[in-house]
C-alpha cells in the first residue's frame, strides 16, 4: 500500500479498515484504509481528504496526528501513528477502570476537545474506540473530522449511512439539531459512564429506540451500577449527559478545569492519608519521665523563692 508494508489487521469500523503497518523506513505506523465501497467514490473521497486536511492541522499532544494521506489504485488510505492501546480494548481486558486513570483520560480528552472547539471543529464521534493511549498511558483521540465528512457525504448524496453507532448520540444529534462543542461534552459523558461502570447508559438492539432513550430518558445514576465510583466524579459524568446543552459544562475548558480540580483534592486527600498512615505505623514516641532529683530540685527552689518573697514583704 504506497510506501507502506502491512502487517496485521487491528480492527475495522464502519468505513474503514486500520492495519498495523511499517513506511520504508521501517517506522511503525496504522493504516487507515477506506473500504472499496467509499474508495472508489470521488464525493466521499474528497470530502474524507477535506476533513482529513482540516483536521492533520490540529496539532495537540492529545489528538492523533495524520501523517499522509494517500492513494494506491483505487484505495484511499491514511497513515497515522500506531498507539499500543485503546480504551475500548484496556475496557474489554480489565473492566471498568480505576477512577485516578479516568481522571486523567477525561482532563486529556477534554483538553484535546478544547483545543479543537476553540478552532471551530467538533468531533461528532467521542467513544471508547476513539480514543487511544500511549505507551505512557497518555491519551490521545483520534478521527478528528471524520464524522463530519461521513455526515456531510450521507446528506449530500442521501446515501443512508451512521458513523459507528447512537450509543453515543446527543440529543441535539438524535433530533437533527445544529451541534456545537457541548454535543462533543454529551458523548464524552457517555464514554466515562461507560470508562467507570463498564456499561454504557442506555441499552436497545434498536437503533431508533436508542435515540429516542437519549432524547427522554434518565440515565441510570453511576454509582447504582458501581459503588466504588465518588460522588463528585458521578455529578461530572452526569452532567456532560444533561439532555439540555445549556445544562452542560459551557465548555470543554470548563470540564477540564473541573475534572482537574477534583484531581488535584484526590491526591492531596491521598497525601494526608498517607502521613496518618505512616503516624500509626510508627512506633509511639518514648515517654519522658522527669527524674525525681529534678522534681526535688524544684521543689526546693521554688521554697526558697517563697521564702525569700516573706522575708522581702516582712521587711517592708
Ligand atoms: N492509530 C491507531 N493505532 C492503534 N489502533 C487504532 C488506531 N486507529 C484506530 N485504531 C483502532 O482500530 C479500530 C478500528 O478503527 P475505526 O476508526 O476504523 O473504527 P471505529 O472507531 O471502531 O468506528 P467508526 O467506524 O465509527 O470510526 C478501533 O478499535 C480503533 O481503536
Ligand atoms: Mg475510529
Amino acid at each position: 500500500m504506497g510506501p507502506y508494508t502491512v502487517e496485521r489487521l487491528i480492527g475495522q469500523g464502519g468505513f474503514a479498515w486500520v492495519f498495523a503497518a511499517r513506511n520504508d523506513t521501517t517506522q511503525p505506523v496504522a493504516l487507515k484504509i477506506l473500504r472499496p465501497r467509499y474508495s472508489g467514490d470521488k464525493q466521499f473521497e474528497s470530502r474524507f481528504r477535506n476533513e482529513s486536511n482540516v483536521a492533520s492541522e490540529l496539532r495537540h499532544p492529545n489528538i492523533v496526528q495524520i501523517l499522509d494521506v494517500g492513494q494506491d489504485g483505487d484505495i484511499t488510505y491514511f497513515a497515522m501513528d500506531l498507539y499500543p492501546d485503546s480504551l475500548a480494548s484496556r475496557l474489554q481486558r480489565d473492566g471498568p477502570l480505576p477512577e485516578a486513570d479516568l481522571l486523567r483520560t477525561a482532563a486529556e480528552v477534554g483538553g484535546a476537545l478544547a483545543f479543537a472547539h476553540e478552532r471551530g471543529i467538533i468531533h461528532r464521534d467521542i467513544k471508547v474506540d476513539n480514543i487511544l493511549y500511549r505507551a505512557d498511558g497518555g491519551a490521545v483521540v483520534t478521527d478528528f473530522g471524520i464524522a463530519r465528512a461521513v455526515s456531510g457525504y450521507a446528506s449530500a448524496t442521501g446515501v443512508n449511512m451512521m458513523i459507528g453507532t447512537p450509543h453515543y448520540v446527543s440529543p441535539e444529534q438524535a433530533q437533527g439539531r445544529p451541534l456545537d462543542g457541548r454535543s462533543d461534552l454529551y458523548a464524552l459523558g457517555v464514554t466515562l459512564y461507560k470508562a467507570a461502570t463498564g456499561e454504557l447508559p442506555f441499552r436497545s438492539t434498536d437503533w431508533f429506540e436508542l435515540a429516542r432513550m437519549h432524547v427522554e430518558d434518565t440515565p441510570e445514576a453511576p454509582r447504582a451500577r458501581r459503588p466504588e465510583i465518588s460522588r463528585r466524579f458521578e455529578r461530572i459524568i452526569l452532567k456532560c449527559l444533561a439532555k439540555h446543552p445549556d445544562d452542560r459544562y459551557a465548555s470543554a475548558a470548563e470540564f477540564v478545569n473541573e475534572v482537574r480540580d477534583m484531581g488535584n483534592k484526590a491526591k492531596k486527600t491521598e497525601q494526608f492519608g498517607a502521613i496518618v498512615i505512616s503516624e500509626k505505623t510508627q512506633p509511639p514516641p518514648p515517654v519522658r519521665r522527669t527524674p525525681v532529683w529534678m522534681l526535688l530540685a524544684g521543689a526546693v527552689i521554688v521554697v526558697a523563692l517563697v521564702a525569700a518573697a516573706v522575708v522581702v514583704l516582712a521587711k517592708r
